[in-house]
């Protein structure tokens, strides 16, 4: 039979009904849900959801919304607070677009998802759910627990992007009607609490009398698996200088992964397989390319701090990103000259001359401990910094390279 009519054998309010009575019995109780919906928190709920799990955006949605309470709080906002705020969250684009989004919205989010789509980092996705948690409007919406709910409710076939293209085909046809708000969100709570990826609780599913996978008793074949596709890795070196309880950072430049936020200086190092970049500085074979540490050495030089001895390799940290596997091998060196000004963070930054510019490090900055808490750093900075002796989370600590 095909889909179409599949579909359509499946008058909306079948499930609808079940559906939103479970949905009113174990919805969580989440700081974004509160009656009546803002559609500003909202709308920041969902960019955070994307990605990345409710326990972790929970403390970040208080601390964001806290700090821009409204749609103008945060288009006022310097662009380096807002990544400051997101620091740890990953996929920093999102907070990027967040804050270009809020200074074009004019004061007010519009209320259709047709006109939201037209704002910056608003995709078909987040576009529906403003729209229809927000502001009521009937449009169906797909995510990944939506798309599997669907996937398994009508064994869609193909891999997690197929189902998911034909999850969007399906949605309108049970959107019930009026409520389309709550049965968006009732999908997706379904797909986060009862239907999940392994080991889902088809017993106390509200809608498992409907669902075609759970008749044929094989729930987790749907979606079908995901394509591996192997991961690019980059290797970067990246110096960490210090000097009177200061250390050195640089921001990521236009284009380059994780832009905008600050980090140790690095360069990537190129044309070395990974096997053979453990302990870069002792190798015959290494790339022509300048050392890492003379480029920071030369940063560091530009701002009036020569190094007191050569820099030593400290150890490395690794991260998996979406689409890459990063490496980072890390070096310490100690600065020489005066101790940098205690101004605040904005006084104390520093233009780099032309000459000690890399492809990277385009603004270089002393930073102190206590600075380091409001500053947009990446989780694999963090976790860089943490590996060369740097506390930066709590205030109080101390910045310094342990005993070398
Ligand atoms: N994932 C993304 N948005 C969500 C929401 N509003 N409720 C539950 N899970 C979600």
């Amino acid at each position: 039979m095909p889909r179409s009519q599949r579909l359509s054998r499946l008058p909306s309010t079948e499930l609808a009904a079940p559906l939103l009575a479970w949905f009113a019995r174990a919805r969580r109780d989440l700081p974004w849900r509160e009656e009546p919906r803002d559609p500003y928190r909202v709308w920041v709920s969902e960019v955070m959801l994307q990605q990345t799990r409710v326990e972790v955006v929970v403390p970040y949605f208080e601390r964001f919304t806290a700090r821009f309470p409204t749609l103008r709080a945060l288009a006022r906002a310097p662009l380096d607070e807002v990544l400051a705020q997101w620091s740890g969250l990953g996929y920093y684009a999102r907070a990027r677009n967040l804050h270009r989004a809020a200074q074009a919205a004019g004061g007010a989010l519009p209320g259709t998802a047709a006109e939201l789509a037209a704002l910056p980092g608003f995709g078909p996705y987040t576009s529906a759910a403003v729209a229809s948690l927000a502001f009521g409007e009937e449009v169906p919406l797909v995510d990944g627990n939506v798309a599997r709910v669907l996937a398994r409710l009508l064994r869609l076939p193909g891999d997690p992007a197929q189902a998911r293209a034909l999850a969007w085909k399906a949605a309108p046809s049970l959107l019930p009607r009026g409520r389309a708000g709550e049965f968006n969100e009732a999908l997706m709570e379904l797909g986060a609490l009862v239907c999940t990826p392994r080991s889902p609780k088809c017993g106390d599913c509200p809608i498992g009398a409907q669902c075609q996978a759970k008749k044929h008793g094989d729930p987790e074949k749907f979606p079908g698996p995901k394509k591996k596709k192997p991961r690019p890795q980059l290797t970067w070196a990246a110096a960490a200088i210090f000097r009177g309880g200061a250390v050195l950072l640089a921001r990521r430049g236009k284009g380059e992964l994780f832009e905008g936020m600050w980090d140790l200086p690095s360069q990537p190092v190129a044309g070395v397989p990974l096997s053979k970049q453990r302990d870069w500085g002792a190798r015959k074979d290494r790339p022509r390319d300048p050392h890492p540490a003379a480029l920071a050495a030369a940063q560091a030089a530009a701002l009036g701090c020569g190094l007191r001895a050569r820099l030593e390799q400290v150890g490395e940290v690794n991260q998996t990103l979406t689409h890459r596997e990063l490496r980072v091998l890390l070096f310490r060196a100690k600065g020489r000259g005066a101790k940098p000004s205690a101004a605040p963070a904005r006084a104390a930054r520093t233009p780099v001359p032309a000459q000690a510019r890399t492809p990277i490090a385009r603004e270089l900055r002393w930073v102190r401990a206590e600075e380091l808490a409001q500053l947009g750093l990446s989780s694999l900075a963090r976790k860089s910094l943490r590996a060369c002796g740097v506390d930066t989370w709590s205030h109080g600590s101390k910045v310094r390279p342990s005993p070398s």
